[in-house]
């Protein structure tokens, strides 16, 4: 196996590739009060992960100029998700209440606060919760990989190569498909992908998927610069993101969807 292969093997093997989440989830059907908390933690995370910060032009000053483009191509094409994602969050939480929880879902500051009160409710007693932004010490650890972007070092350059690939192949393949599952395959909240509060996951989702042509090029940037002296480092930069994010993944399992929330709030309207 050519080094390349195996990095991207070793990646698949991390068990946040294939994290129990959102079968959980799915499996759950946790009540819309608790799917409003599950969004607010997913929805910071993922807002994280879209600035390039420093990262492109830090590719561009060490000479990685091909590289640099993949990776600007992927920050461009983040534009506008925030708003896509807020407005499927809102959707679906309205779908599970079968009332208009989110009165507004084209109103993204509006959704965005109904998720972080129903974080703020359900996890604002774990230690380490910032009630400022909602977040719990799991999501801010997963959103602090992302700081590593406004460092220009060849170091930290390679190190954001390796999370860029991480979480591309992520994206790709756990976690678009994973809400795909819980979300419209399930069947639990009648939603489609052609509906237009879905449009996230047809923007995401499948083979002309924006997370299908991430992988392409997160996979040809690393395997451009891939040697003895850079693999170490873009090792550590797609471990300290998969660590991080499975540790996320864990808390919201344990905290949201095995606790007895689900069924605690079965009956609530
Ligand atoms: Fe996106
Ligand atoms: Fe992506």
């Amino acid at each position: 196996m050519d080094p390349m292969e195996r990095l991207v093997a070793d990646i698949r093997q991390h068990r946040c590739y294939n994290h129990p989440v959102f079968e959980n989830w799915a499996a759950n059907r946790p009540a819309p009060e608790v799917i409003g908390a599950l969004f607010h933690q997913i929805q910071k995370f993922c807002a994280s992960t879209r600035p390039g910060w420093d990262f492109p032009d830090a590719l561009a000053k060490h000479g990685l100029l091909g590289e640099s483009e993949l990776l600007q191509e992927i920050v461009e094409s983040e534009a506008d998700h925030g708003p896509e994602l807020a407005r499927m969050a809102g959707f679906i939480v309205n779908q599970a209440a079968g009332e208009p929880v989110c009165p507004d879902v084209y109103d993204q500051a509006d959704v965005e606060a109904r998720l972080k009160a129903q974080s703020d409710r359900f996890l604002g007693g774990l230690p380490g919760y910032t009630p400022e932004d909602g977040l719990t010490v799991q999501a801010r650890r997963a959103i602090a990989v992302f700081d590593r972007r406004k460092a220009t070092d060849l170091d930290a350059t390679y190190r954001n190569l390796g999370t860029a690939l991480a979480l591309e192949m992520i994206s790709n393949n756990h976690l678009i498909p994973g809400e795909k599952d819980c979300l419209v395959d399930s069947g639990a909240y009648g939603a489609s992908i052609d509906q237009p509060e879905m449009h996230y996951l047809l923007e995401h989702w499948g083979e002309v998927g924006a997370e299908q042509q991430h992988e392409k090029n997160a996979v040809a940037a690393v395997g451009a610069v891939l040697d003895e002296r850079t693999e170490p480092l873009i090792r550590q930069g797609a471990t300290e993101f998969l660590d991080a994010l499975a540790n996320l993944w864990d808390l919201l399992d344990s905290a949201l969807l095995q606790s007895g929330h689900t069924r605690q709030l079965a009956g609530v309207g």
